[in-house]
This record gives C-alpha cells, sequence and structure tokens, in this order.
C-alpha cells in the first residue's frame, strides 16, 4: 500500500425522509439567504423541490431558485450562477440533482469567492480554491458520487475540454433513495455503470497485488452488478434504490483509492468524447471500457485474473491465465449487453472519424494502471468502438 491521507468527507444524512434531519432550524450551517439549484422539471413533477423549499422557509430561510443545469454543465453555466450568488448574496447553496448539478454547484461555490476566473487560475496559475460559498448536495439520481468529493467535471465549450476541477465540498449530504424512484431506468442504469466503472478504475490502479482497498472493492462491484440486475426486476424496490444510492457514493468518496494511485484513463477518454458529442457520461463509458481492457489486460493480467474470478466468478477450469482474464472482459462485455447498455459508439450516433482523432489527441493521458496508453493507441481504441 502507498502512504495516504484520509481526508475530510461530508455529513451524510441517509435513508426514506432523511432530508428532514438535514434540513431543521438548529442546523447551523445553513445560511440565510439560500439557493436551490437544478437542472429540469423532474424535481418539480415528484415534489422534491417543493418538500426542500418548505422545509428551507420553514426554517427561516429566504429562498432562491436556479434552474437549467445541464448534463455535462458548462464553464459557462458556472460563471452564470457565480455572477448569480454575486447579485444577491446568496450565503448558502442546495444543489438538487445528479452528478451534473451537483458538479457545477462546487465550481459556482469556488468562482463566487474567487476574485480571479476559476479556470485560469486552476489551470494556468497551478492554484486551487481555499473560499467557497458552503454547499449541502440533495442527490435525485445517483451513479456518480459526486455528492462526497470536491472534484468537479465541467465542460469549457470555447476550448472543447470537459475536464477535472476542484471546487466546494458540501457540507452535508442528503441521501434518500426514495428520491431515485422516479429516474428513468435508463439513467438508473447508466448511473450505476459509473459507479460500477469508478470501481474498476480503481481496481486497476496501482499497486495491482491484494490489498485491503481492493478487497473492499471487489465488494461493491459484486454489488453494484447484482443490484443492476435486481433494479430492473424490481424497479418500485427502495431498498435496491438504497443500495445502488450508498454503492454510488463508497465508490468515490475515497476510500476504495486510500493506498492506490489511480488513472481513470478510460474517464479521460470519455470525458473528451462527452465535450465533443455531449453524450451520455455512464453510456460512454460502456462503450470505451471493454475495448480499453483487451489493450491492457496483458500489462496487468494477474489482476484482469482475479476480477475474472473475484467479480465475474469465471468458470477457471482448464483454462490458462489469459484465457480467464478474457473470460472476464467478456463477462463485462455480456452484462453491458444484458443491460441494455451501448457497445459501440454508433449506438451513440457517433460515427465521425475525423472527430474521434481530435479527441484522441485531446484527451488527458494518465500515467496508467497497467499500461500506459499513447494518443494513437486512444484513436486505435475509439476506432474499434465504432
Ligand atoms: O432535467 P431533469 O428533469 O432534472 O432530469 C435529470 C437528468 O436528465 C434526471 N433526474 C435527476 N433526478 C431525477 C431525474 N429524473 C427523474 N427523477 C429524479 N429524481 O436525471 C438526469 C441526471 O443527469 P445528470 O446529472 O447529468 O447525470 P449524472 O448524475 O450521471 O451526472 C453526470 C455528470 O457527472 C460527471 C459526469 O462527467 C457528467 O458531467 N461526473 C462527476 C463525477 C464527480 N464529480 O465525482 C464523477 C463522475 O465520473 C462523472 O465524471
Ligand atoms: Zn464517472
Amino acid at each position: 500500500m502507498e502512504s495516504f491521507t484520509l481526508g475530510k468527507t461530508p455529513i451524510v444524512y441517509f435513508g426514506v425522509d432523511s432530508l428532514k434531519q438535514a434540513i431543521t432550524k438548529e442546523n447551523n450551517n445553513i445560511g440565510q439567504k439560500v439557493l436551490i439549484a437544478y437542472r429540469g422539471n423532474s424535481i418539480k413533477k415528484n415534489n422534491i423541490f417543493t418538500t426542500v423549499k418548505e422545509l428551507l422557509e420553514s426554517s427561516g430561510k429566504k429562498v432562491y431558485e436556479s434552474s437549467g443545469i445541464m448534463s455535462n454543465p458548462t464553464y459557462q453555466k458556472v460563471q452564470e450562477g457565480a455572477a448569480f450568488i454575486r447579485k444577491e448574496e446568496i450565503d448558502f447553496i442546495f444543489a438538487v440533482g445528479g452528478g451534473s448539478v451537483i458538479d457545477c454547484c462546487k465550481m459556482i461555490s469556488a468562482q463566487a469567492k474567487a476574485k480571479k476566473d476559476i479556470w485560469e487560475m486552476e489551470f494556468v496559475d497551478g492554484c486551487f480554491p481555499t473560499e467557497f460559498i458552503p454547499m449541502a448536495s440533495i442527490v435525485t439520481a445517483s451513479g456518480t458520487g459526486a455528492e462526497m468529493n470536491n472534484g468537479a467535471v465541467i465542460t469549457n465549450e470555447e476550448k472543447m475540454l470537459k475536464t477535472g476541477m476542484l471546487g466546494a465540498l458540501s457540507e452535508f449530504v442528503v441521501l434518500d433513495p426514495s428520491y431515485t424512484l422516479t429516474v428513468p431506468m435508463k439513467q438508473v442504469i447508466s448511473g450505476a455503470f459509473d459507479t460500477l466503472s469508478h470501481c474498476m478504475e480503481t481496481y486497476f490502479g496501482k499497486p495491482l497485488e491484494n490489498n485491503v482497498s481492493d478487497e473492499i472493492n471487489e465488494s461493491i462491484m459484486r454489488n453494484v452488478i447484482s443490484n443492476m440486475r435486481e433494479v430492473i426486476k424490481n424497479p418500485e424496490s427502495v431498498e435496491i434504490r438504497s443500495e445502488l444510492t450508498w454503492d454510488s457514493s463508497i465508490a468515490e468518496v475515497g476510500w476504495l483509492k486510500l493506498g492506490k494511485t489511480t488513472d481513470f484513463q478510460c474517464h479521460q477518454i470519455e470525458h473528451q468524447l462527452g465535450a465533443y458529442t455531449n453524450c451520455n457520461h455512464g453510456q460512454g463509458l460502456a462503450v470505451i471500457h471493454p475495448k480499453v481492457y483487451r489493450h491492457i489486460y496483458k500489462d496487468g493480467l494477474l489482476k484482469f485474473v482475479r476480477f475474472a474470478k473475484e467479480v465475474w466468478h469465471v468458470d477457471t477450469e482448464n483454462k490458462t491465465d489469459e484465457e480467464i482474464a478474457l473470460a472476464g472482459i467478456t463477462a463485462l462485455e455480456d452484462f453491458i449487453k444484458e443491460m441494455n447498455l451501448p457497445t459501440t459508439l454508433t449506438e451513440l450516433n457517433v460515427t465521425d472519424v475525423d472527430m474521434l482523432k481530435e479527441v484522441a489527441d485531446s484527451t488527458n493521458i494518465t500515467k496508467g494502471c497497467c499500461k500506459q496508453m499513447s494518443k494513437e493507441e486512444i484513436f486505435e481504441i475509439l476506432k474499434e468502438c465504432l
């Protein structure tokens, strides 16, 4: 295991009706002029918006609202949000939604306090924000685990880059699994696949040898897989939603990464694909993962063997290590098909090879878990995804 520092994590209110424990007159963390930030109509239709607003008003808060935070949130939206906060002198933000709303609010919170342009600060000056408008996250669609960390994935449309930034950490998080019951099944599954992807990207990080983080990770992966199967059969079950919601948070709170270096190379590729095509995050990952793994498994053979055995329970009899590793990747592919997730970029309406070259060329290359990629290899992989 590598050395690590275990940082601060948000307070979590988990369970049906947990919002009532989080928003009370006594919760001194919450300011007086409060913004509810969200995306579209879903939280109005299912009444989550009204519940949050009423609880805040009955706690004596002045409530503002701001909607339209799109999937793959843009840097422009961050700037608009920060300007609104400054104008109205908002002192607390509630991000109510999925990963996109939460990420956008993390950066709004930072930009509202920063004197400089936050993109320039982070990417040109190499300075990270230290002051924030405090915020909380109320998760209505699980999968990204964005509520548990201070990383935010933002699309800079001008620069054609979708990339990770550092913003605010939620003061507290509300995870009421029943809120996710109205999420369309396609999004439930793509969100849950994102969770599985976070686990896999961490698992194949270094060290590859046995360690406690990876053993916990295997349990989470098995749990995500079985509950993805279950949620399709029992979409009304709050129990199953509870499992998927907490899996999602655990996968990104940082615990699985303790003692490990991860590369998240599949995510880096998907993010640039998102910058060029605005594709759904979990769906893009479903297409990319198996193709990347067929390129790297030989360099992490024993870890792929372990993945096949512990996560997919593949039949190992009379098989070489290479055959077992490949059977594990095939099991992942079969699962993606079983979940009705896309297996090709064509299914995501992405067919332009020249554009894929630009995606590959602009993808951030990380140190590599089993193997370091080159831009040429990423381009090859993207063509294989067509
Ligand atoms: O527009 P509305 O009506 O709000 O619909 C939303 C949206 O379409 C819908 N939804 C949310 N709650 C609902 C609901 N529909 C019905 N009932 C409810 N209760 O679900 C959709 C959610 O969209 P979005 O937030 O974009 O999805 P997701 O949560 O998958 O977030 C994706 C974003 O997170 C980033 C991704 O890159 C992408 O930009 N990520 C953030 C990470 C982080 N900060 O740690 C890690 C991830 O790897 C990821 O990169
Ligand atoms: Zn992800």
